[in-house]
């Protein structure tokens, strides 16, 4: 294979990309491969937004939230002509390897390319944590870390005004977002989709609390269950509680990446070019226990997610010592 990689990050931005791309950029170096940084993901692989990217360019980035290679959603890639456009402009571009840093969509064009004869590794770039072959995408940890710290501040001042505080996190059709900040931030609720749930239920357990004196209550509901506002506009009219329903929205994507995101980023990106450089293509990287492991694309991408069962009892067990 030709010593040239090319490198794109695509879907939602995560913190953590940059130690992706910074990892990648320098284990390629090592190992005597120039890499092609191409702008705005697959949108800028079809118009051949591409440059050469050098260590001197990823100094310092380690610790930076966003992509340095901007990231976009493009449907043009998802047709025949769009992806027939993407490999006339690698080939153009000499480019014999590339590595995705993306979620399940960009994973499914990762999978595409190196059926089409350009071998692809997928680094699992998403705050979502949605991908059933890895304990870990990048992105999660740090978005729970701002969750909850988030929630500590709302808890403050739904305190003082003795209030039910509904915040919506991120996490798309995935529950783990607010299932790990839950459980470790203290919510005394959670409504995430894979478990079915009952209002009333909730409000009859934030009002029996205020009669036991525990005058405030953190509902934390996954976009993928339902949206806040409607949760706390339920539980004014049918319960009459004094609920604020606060989005977190964007502030969960932005920020420095916390240390485990940039410890797995930056060994999934060394693994991503150690494949590479071997002429190894179609397979994805992730983390399972505390081993970087890589895995046939197609088999990973038709694992179902098994979910956590015993973090939500865990979580049932913490909420209910608040009591
Ligand atoms: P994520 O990678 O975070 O899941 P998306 O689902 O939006 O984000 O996917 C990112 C991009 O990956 C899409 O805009 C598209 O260019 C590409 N993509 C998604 N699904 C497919 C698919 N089935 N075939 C080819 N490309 C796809
Ligand atoms: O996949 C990451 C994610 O942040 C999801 O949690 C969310 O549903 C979606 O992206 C938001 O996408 P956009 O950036 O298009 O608003």
């Amino acid at each position: 294979m030709k010593k040239r990689i090319g490198i794109l990050t695509s879907g939602g931005d995560t913190p953590g990309m940059n130690a992706g791309i910074r990892a990648v950029v320098m284990a390629a170096d090592a190992a005597g491969f120039s890499v092609m940084g191409i702008r705005k993901g697959y949108a800028g692989l079809i118009e051949g937004r591409i440059e050469r990217i050098k260590t001197e360019d990823v100094d310092g980035i380690v610790g930076k939230g966003g992509t340095i290679l901007k990231t976009a959603r493009c449907p043009e890639f998802k047709t025949e002509e769009g992806r027939q456009k993407a490999l006339q402009v690698l080939r153009a571009f000499d480019i014999s390897g590339l590595v995705v840093i993306g979620g399940d969509g960009s994973f499914a064009g990762a999978r595409i390319l190196s059926h089409l004869g350009i071998p692809t590794i997928g680094i699992p770039g998403t705050i979502d944590n949605d991908l059933a072959y890895t304990d870990y995408t990048i992105g999660f940890d740090t978005a729970v870390n701002c969750v909850i710290e988030e929630m500590s501040k709302i808890r403050d001042t739904m305190d003082s005004h003795e209030r039910v505080g509904v915040i919506e996190v991120m996490g798309n059709k995935c529950g783990d977002i607010a299932l790990y900040s839950g459980l470790t931030g203290g919510a005394e609720h959670i409504i995430i989709p894979e478990v079915e749930f009952d209002l009333d239920y909730i409000c009859d357990r934030i009002l029996a609390a205020r009669i036991k004196g525990k005058m405030t209550s953190i509902v934390l509901i996954a976009e993928g269950a339902g949206k806040g506002e409607s949760v706390a506009n339920y539980m004014r009219e049918k319960a009459g509680l004094d609920a604020k329903a606060i989005v977190l929205g964007y502030l969960q994507r932005g920020g420095a990446p916390s240390e485990s995101d940039r410890l797995r980023a930056t060994r999934m990106g060394i693994r991503a070019v150690d494949l590479l450089s071997r002429g190894i293509g179609n397979r994805v990287v992730g983390v399972r226990d505390r081993y970087v492991i890589d895995e046939d694309i197609d088999e990973a991408l038709s694992k179902e997610i098994i979910f956590p069962k015993e973090l939500y009892q865990e979580f049932l067990i913490m909420s209910e010592n608040k009591r």
